[in-house]
């Protein structure tokens, strides 16, 4: 609609705040009766720039599921969020967060998976976790899968490839939007669903050795169930809790073309719509017509259950979030060197990384904003952006994170820019406010946070919680909203 002013800054009640993930902070991986999860099996990776993602075969899932300790297995200790809950959402509150975004751990409230009766020790967690949020205000936003589901489902269904994964994982669905109902404004399915398309076993739990030429079929066939998942459980809380509003999640990278040569331009665009794909099945509730080539030209055909198409139609999200840390450039026939960038793409010469590799590109959040309101038209939500930097604690006991800020400043500062152009953006949580194990390497020293945490990638150390230069600088852009940045 036409109209002479726009928007100057973050409107009020903007959902300033942080995200984390059950595997990467928990820990207490054997305790209340928790069942043994995907995230639990995986090793540290052996270099800095090296991915641990996807190295899970079946002899190394045997090791890990016959191995009692948490020694090799850096994600059965977290930072023993666990037992440290009240502490950490203290500091949280201190920073002002009016959200914090979690997730639930599947496998502490259906240890296999698929038990008849959820585990009530692992929900009376959960139940603390809220009230604790609920004291200081702070609103909850819940991650339904993110990077973690019981390992049984996928000795008894390979994970999502098994298509009773969907019925196993509506059930804890319905259990938690029961139990949960009138507290829990805001939810997500699966954390960056799309990295399916190149994580095996952290993503789909499949973990049988398959041969090289079905992967994409199977990568395609476990990502159609987590859609029809992902509606059922969109259609389930709708019912249970009608206030309630639902979101997908995406990796979203951005692609650029190497050169304005047309055919560049044209495989950059292939690129993102195979990218967006998903939050178009997900937000749009159809399979987009693009991908009919595509699934056709590389021998991918999805079987699809009688009504997954009425299923999928019928219950969009109510919003879109996703991360973002990097953006990608493409050439016609050239495949990217992949090197630290997560996907495939190449390497943008006119942006710093960080220490690990990753391109560093404010501006690219902004036309990923702007792109991404432009073709869905439905509230976006930046759930997760953050810098994984070596820092260091100080005989003092301080941190002296300067680069830190530097990357958020610049990012929010973008986020305001689209939310000037008219983007209808309803929060940011950044990653890690509390430093934890990270995803891809499963390193301690990849930290995120505002928030120190005294413990080394061999889970040697106090766990004690100290604040960085950072913590301070959040606090003042979330008491003033966002509008002094310095
Ligand atoms: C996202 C994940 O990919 O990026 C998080 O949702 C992850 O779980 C974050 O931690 C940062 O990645 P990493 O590999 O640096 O921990």
């Amino acid at each position: 609609m036409y109209k002479t002013s726009y928007p100057k800054g973050f409107p009020k009640g903007f959902l300033w705040g942080g995200a984390t993930a059950a595997n990467q902070v928990e820990g207490a991986w054997n305790v209340d009766g928790k069942g043994l999860s995907t995230a639990e099996v995986v090793k540290k990776a052996s270099e800095r720039h090296q991915m641990s993602m996807s190295d899970v075969t079946e002899a190394s899932l045997k090791e890990a599921i016959a191995d009692p300790s948490d020694k090799l297995y850096p994600k059965r200790r977290g930072v023993d969020f666990y037992h440290h809950y009240k502490e950490d959402i203290a500091l949280f509150a201190e920073m002002g967060f009016k959200i914090y975004r979690f997730s639930i751990a599947w496998s502490r409230i259906f240890p296999n998976g698929d038990d008849k009766e959820p585990n009530e020790a692992g929900l009376e967690f959960y139940d603390k976790v809220l009230d604790e949020l609920e004291h200081y205000g702070i609103k909850p936003l819940i991650t339904l899968s993110h990077y973690e589901m019981p390992i049984a489902l996928t000795e008894k269904y390979n994970g999502w490839y098994g298509r009773e994964t969907i019925a196993a994982f509506n059930h804890f669905t319905e259990v938690l939007f029961k139990r949960y109902k009138g507290r829990v404004p805001y939810w997500l399915t699966f954390n960056e669903i799309n990295t399916g398309t190149w994580g095996f076993h952290e993503t789909g739990a499949i973990d049988k050795d398959l041969p090289e030429k079905e992967q994409l079929q199977i990568r395609y066939q476990a990502l159609h169930h987590q859609f029809v998942a992902s509606a059922i459980a969109t259609k389930q809380l709708h019912q249970i809790d009608p206030e309630a509003k639902i979101g997908s999640m995406l990796a979203r990278m951005q692609t650029y073309p190497k050169t304005p040569k047309p055919a560049d331009v044209r495989a950059a665009q292939l690129e993102d719509d195979k990218n967006l794909f998903f939050t178009d099945v997900q937000a749009r509730g159809v399979y987009p017509e693009y991908m009919n080539r595509y699934f056709a030209e590389n021998g991918i055909e999805i079987k699809m259950g009688q009504d997954d198409e009425k299923i999928i139609a019928e219950n969009p999200v109510d919003f879109i979030s996703f991360s973002y840390y990097m953006t990608n450039v493409t050439a016609y026939g050239e495949k990217g060197d992949g090197l630290g960038n997560m996907s495939v793409g190449g390497r943008n010469p006119y942006l710093k990384e960080s220490d690990w590799g990753w391109q560093i590109d404010p501006v690219g959040l902004r036309i990923t904003l702007n792109e991404m309101w432009d073709r869905y038209r439905k509230p976006l939500f930046v759930v997760e952006n953050g810098l994984g930097a070596l820092d260091k604690l100080e005989s003092d006991g301080h941190i002296h994170d300067g680069y830190r800020i530097d990357y958020l400043r610049q990012h929010i500062e973008q986020m305001k820019e689209a939310v000037k152009d008219g983007v209808d953006l309803m929060g940011y949580t950044m990653w890690g406010p509390i430093d934890l194990v990270s995803f891809s390497t499963s390193e301690m020293s990849k930290r995120y946070g505002f928030i120190y945490v005294d413990q080394d990638d061999e889970g040697k150390g106090s766990l004690k919680r100290y604040r960085k230069d950072s913590f301070y600088w959040y606090k003042k852009v979330i008491a003033n909203n966002g509008e002094d940045l310095a």
